[in-house]
Parts: structure tokens; sequence; C-alpha cells
């Protein structure tokens, strides 16, 4: 499959309106891959590298991956998708099932990391871990803290364990066609 590098800053604006809608962030350890959607993400730049960050919290099984191998890809879609993908990616687990084979995604190995892309969301950001932090949610306002880390659900079982932010160095981005 043929790669045509974008240049990020460029695409901008594409990749952060696509991440208002929920984006793919894929990771691979012990010869399994997975997808997750995530919506939170921050792309610029730290320590004089381009960067994408993402917020994956502790219980997902996309956290057990990227602790077991630091490195994962970004997709994103371009024009109509089938919106099936980010059903199945942001709501099961890779513990449970196998997201790529139930949804059929073709995934292409990455060019400069050891994580597949997925070329149903073509536009794709190859990232390496530079740098991983647990958030301290008591440094954030009440408002937030009591809408997302509410700690009296706090448990595996929910969404609203705390989050790892991992910070990947974009070290690759292109389209995949
Ligand atoms: C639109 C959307 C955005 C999401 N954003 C995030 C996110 O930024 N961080 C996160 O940890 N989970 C997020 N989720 C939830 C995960 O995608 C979901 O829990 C997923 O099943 C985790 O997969 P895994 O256990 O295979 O890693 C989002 C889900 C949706 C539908």
């Amino acid at each position: 499959m043929n790669r045509a590098p974008i240049d990020i800053v460029e695409k901008a604006s594409d990749i952060l309106r696509a991440l208002r809608r929920g984006v793919l962030v894929t990771s691979k350890a012990n010869g399994r891959a997975n997808s997750m959607v995530v919506e939170w993400g921050t792309l610029g730049f730290n320590w004089g590298k381009p960067v994408f960050v993402c917020y994956v919290r502790e219980s997902r099984f996309t956290r057990e991956l990227l602790d077991a191998n630091a490195e994962f890809t970004v997709n994103l879609p371009v024009g109509p998708f089938d919106r099936r993908i980010i059903a199945v990616c942001g709501s099961r687990s890779g513990r449970d099932m196998d997201k790529a084979a139930e949804l059929g995604l073709t995934l292409v190995d990455g060019e400069k990391v050891s994580v597949p892309a997925v070329a149903q969301l073509p536009l794709t950001l190859e990232c390496r871990v530079i740098y991983r932090q647990k958030e301290n949610n008591v440094l954030l306002p009440p408002e937030i803290r009591a809408r997302f880390y509410p700690s009296i659900e706090r448990s595996h079982d929910t969404d609203k364990d705390d989050h790892i932010i991992y910070f990947g160095e974009i070290v690759a981005a292109y389209l995949l066609g």
C-alpha cells in the first residue's frame, strides 16, 4: 500500500477536527494488535519534537499493550468511512475480542514502528512514546474531577478511573492509499 507523506502542520486542522469525533489509537504487543477510540488528544511540539499526546484510562487493554511496547499509531478518517469502526473500537475491549477481525480492518505494517496502521482511516501518525505520566486529578478544578473522576465510582469496571498521558513522538506521518 502506498504512503504519501504529509506535513502535520498543514494537516493540523483536519487532525483536530477528526479528533472531536474520535480517532483510532492502535497498539501492539505480544503478537496482539488492538485499536481503541480516543477523542482526548493533543497535537503539538515538546522537547523540540512533533508529538501526539493521548489520554488512556488505566483500565484500558490499550494501556497494557502500551506498557509492554511503547509505540502506537493514530489513524484518522479522510472522507466517509464505516462508523461501526468507532462504535466497536470505542466500546468493546480487546481483552474480550479481536476488533480488527470482527470489523474486517486492513492492518498495514508500520513504516518506522512495530505497530500497524488501519487503512480504513488512512491519515496515519506513527508514534513512539517518549514520556508518560499518570495524571494527578487532585490538581484539576473540582467540576472536572467530579465529572470525570468521581472517586466513589473509581474501579476498573467503569469509565471513571485515571488517565495515563502518553506523549508520542511522531516519527512518520502519511496518507495510506
Ligand atoms: C468517541 C469516543 C471517544 C473516546 N475517547 C477516549 C479517550 O480519549 N481515552 C480513553 O481512555 N477512552 C476513550 N474512549 C473509550 C475507549 O475507546 C473504550 O473504552 C475502548 O473500548 C477501550 O478499548 P481497549 O480496552 O481495547 O483498549 C472513547 C470512546 C468513544 C466512543
